[in-house]
């Protein structure tokens, strides 16, 4: 009898996900296809081809550049560990490059089962194992698998596990762009001394600035350039005003009536306000974010803010907990004192609450954002309580979007497919084949003018959607 109701349990649960493939399906049959290897000489192509292996290989190169340091921390278990982690890399390079199938995850770390249903539900969509390979199936999802798969490597291998074979370029980053966060370090000194007796024109006018540099910050991302150094090395405030031509989407006002008049709206000493900040790259981008999350306190345009980082080593160069302390230990003990004085004021955000550093698996997972409410039910709910979010950078654009073949006209609404738990706003260098809700015919001029205006990083968009309504 007991055996019987299991069974029939199992058939109806067997039958409802089955059915909820199907809904997914027919969804997903209304939008265009996903960007992918599968498209010779795109984009994707090219990334799976040449940038990806190159990431690959200089990742195991870094690995087998510390066999000292893993010998001095942990005997011969380090470089044992080491040597095991550096031929999963290779055979991960070599599936890569034979076109292979993905294969599931086996760390046991707690996201692999909705990493293994995704991979399942891809095979199922693409008609067959074999063509959920890396050349076939859909670039975000592949692209999001090499990042993992490179943390299972390490993570397969303890005692070695831990470490991140990102850091170096990410510190060199940092390090790099030592002039250029002086430079906006020292202007948030000096705005933060003026800030209270600012008028709107004045603050509406910083604010502008302060998003601008933090959206050029976009630029310096070590996973276009594989890896190779990408610093910012010149002062950004500066340059502003010659890369006003290149933004293609100016939301700006939109974003500015929605901030202030959110601040005109808070009639008590308790009603709270929060912006989110969706962080993307360590280093002078990350100092940006910051310096922008500084000026949105001080204005009083916010009372919290929630930065989003990433859970894992990711995409190179993407902020992890470890990347966030450490940028602020770093500018703590710069011999710049401005930049000294800015990371002291952050320190104390974070301890009084006012700062709020938050990271969920969700985003180090293949999915569209539009899966959020399914997939990450606590996390969309979480971003509900936002103001206003930001979304950094390219990634999260693809993931906005889906990574999909849109029109340059599609409305952003329409793309986000639902994923609107707050208003938000996309600050991104275009480095990916897809962007929408431009005006009709700019993208078939560009495209003509400029072949690569779509993945240089030249071009940038600030996209603003609100469900309740610009
Ligand atoms: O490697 C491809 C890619 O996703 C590009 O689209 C983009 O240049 C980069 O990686 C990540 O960019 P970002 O750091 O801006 O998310
Ligand atoms: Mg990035």
């Amino acid at each position: 009898m007991a055996m019987r109701r299991m069974m029939t349990e199992t058939a109806s649960a067997e039958k409802e996900e089955e059915e909820e493939e199907e809904e997914e399906e027919e969804v997903r049959s209304e939008v265009p296809d996903s960007l992918s290897g599968k498209y010779t000489g795109s984009f994707a192509y090219l990334t799976i081809k040449d940038r990806l292996p190159q990431i690959l290989t200089k990742a195991i190169d870094t690995v087998h550049r510390h066999t000292d340091t893993f010998f001095a921390q942990h005997g011969q278990e380090g470089v044992e560990a080491e040597k095991r982690a550096i031929g999963l890399m290779s055979k991960l390079r070599n599936e890569l490059q034979t076109d292979k199938p993905a294969l599931p995850l086996t760390d046991g770390l707690p996201d692999v089962p909705q990493w293994n249903k995704y991979l399942k539900q891809q095979q199922a969509r693409l008609g067959s194992e074999e063509n959920a390979s890396w050349f076939k199936a859909p670039w975000l999802y592949m692209e999001c698998y090499m990042y993992r798969r490179i943390h299972e490597a390490l993570q397969l291998n303890p005692p070695i596990c831990d470490f991140d074979v990102f850091n170096e370029a990410k510190t060199q980053g940092f390090l790099e762009s030592q002039q250029a966060i002086n430079a906006i370090s020292t202007h948030l000194q000096e705005i933060n001394e003026k800030v209270k007796g600012f008028n709107e024109t004045q603050l509406k006018a910083e604010l502008l600035r302060l998003l601008q540099v933090a959206l050029w910050g976009n630029r310096c991302d070590l996973s276009i350039s594989a890896g190779v150094a990408n610093s910012q090395k010149f002062n950004p405030l500066t340059a502003l005003e010659s890369l006003k031509p290149f933004i293609l989407i100016d939301d700006f006002e939109f974003v500015w009536s929605h901030l202030i008049n959110n601040k005109k709206k808070k009639t008590s000493e308790t009603a709270h306000t929060r912006i989110d900040i969706v962080l993307d790259n360590s280093g002078f981008e990350l100092v940006a974010d910051l310096v922008l999350a500084d000026f949105l306190i001080t204005s009083q345009l916010t009372d919290e803010v929630h930065f989003h980082g990433k859970s894992i080593p990711w995409f190179v160069s993407d902020t992890t907990k470890k990347d966030f302390d450490w940028t602020l230990k770093q500018m703590k003990t710069s011999s710049h004192p401005q930049m000294s004085r800015c990371a002291v004021a952050w320190e104390k955000n974070v301890t009084k609450g006012v700062w709020i550093y938050q990271d969920h698996p969700f985003w180090t997972l293949p999915h569209e954002f539009c899966d959020m409410s399914l997939v990450a039910n606590d996390l969309y709910a979480e971003l509900q309580k936002s103001n206003l979010i930001f979304f950094k950078g390219d990634l999260n654009y693809r993931k906005l979007t889906g990574d999909r073949k849109w029109s340059y006209t599609a409305p952003f609404e329409t793309v986000l497919r639902g994923f609107q738990p707050a208003p938000l706003c996309s600050l991104r260098t275009l480095k990916a084949d897809v962007q929408v809700g431009l005006k009709p015919g700019l993208g078939e001029q560009l495209a003509g003018s400029d072949p690569d205006w779509m993945t240089s990083g030249h071009y940038a968009i600030i996209q603003f959607s609100n469900p309740f309504g610009k």
